[in-house]
């Protein structure tokens, strides 16, 4: 990653139905964080104008995304488990980016892209079935009615994903939070590109083995929070 690639953030404008409603800056970064995010960030930043295959150190198969990748520890995981596919990761939350810069720095990974802003900004300007998979992990769960907009997973996000997952490709949903799973669940499977690859309880129960164990995943047990784990592919 040689080349600063572009600036940070903010490419496309997105409608005001579709404001992002987390948080962008959490506590005060350190030196440490502050330095990667200025010197670190524009190395690994996505550029949404350039293709993907030249801003990969090398021109990777497969290229997953995941959208809102809090501090990155499932993201930094699944990159440095699969070094020849290709990681984009979109975070708002700026101390989140920095967390996940740090795990880039020190698990030298070279195979991550990062969008340090809404996802929804991004996502208009990658090409048809550019993606192998996509992840949406633990999401916000936006539990009351009224705030039901604000959900990341809806009609619209599952008409983007359809466009950007390659036939057999996967959507993987995770979440421990009761009213996350029915939204997810629903929103997925209302969309006929997608199938649901469960054949039995165990295969939404149990944390598939290619899905790295991160500290949230940990705590969400010992807290009786029961994570559940949807796979979808996406049909031909
Ligand atoms: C509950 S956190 C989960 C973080 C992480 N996936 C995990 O498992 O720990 C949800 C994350 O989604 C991010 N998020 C929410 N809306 C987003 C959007 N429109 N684009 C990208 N990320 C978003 C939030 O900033 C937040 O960090």
């Amino acid at each position: 990653m040689a080349e600063p690639r572009g600036g940070i953030g903010g490419a496309g404008q997105v409608p005001v139905e579709q404001r992002f409603y987390g948080r962008r800056k959490g506590r005060p970064l350190g030196k440490t964080l502050q330095r990667l995010l200025v010197e670190t960030l524009p190395l690994f930043h996505l550029d949404p104008d350039v293709s993907l295959a030249d801003q990969f150190e090398h021109d990777p198969g497969d290229v997953f995304l995941e959208i809102g990748f809090g501090g990155g520890e499932h993201l930094a995981g699944l990159a440095l488990a699969k070094p020849d596919a290709g990681f984009i990761g979109a975070e708002p939350f700026i101390n989140g980016v920095a967390t996940m810069l740090r795990h880039i720095n020190e698990q030298d990974l070279k195979n991550v892209l990062l969008w340090d802003d809404d996802v929804r900004q991004v996502l208009p300007k990658l090409p048809d079935c550019c993606l192998a998979g996509a992840y949406i992990m633990f999401p916000d769960p936006w539990p009351k009615r009224r705030h039901a907009a604000r959900r990341i997973l809806n009609p619209a996000m599952m008409e983007t994903l359809a466009r950007l997952i390659r036939p057999k490709g996967m959507l993987m949903l995770a979440s421990d939070d009761p009213t996350a799973k029915g939204w997810l669940l629903q929103a997925a499977t209302a969309h006929p590109a997608f199938s649901w690859t469960a054949r039995c309880p165990d295969d939404w129960r149990n944390r598939p083995t290619d899905i790295p164990e991160t500290r949230y995943m940990r705590k969400a047990h010992s807290e009786a929070r029961t994570p559940s784990w949807f796979r979808f592919e996406r049909m031909c």
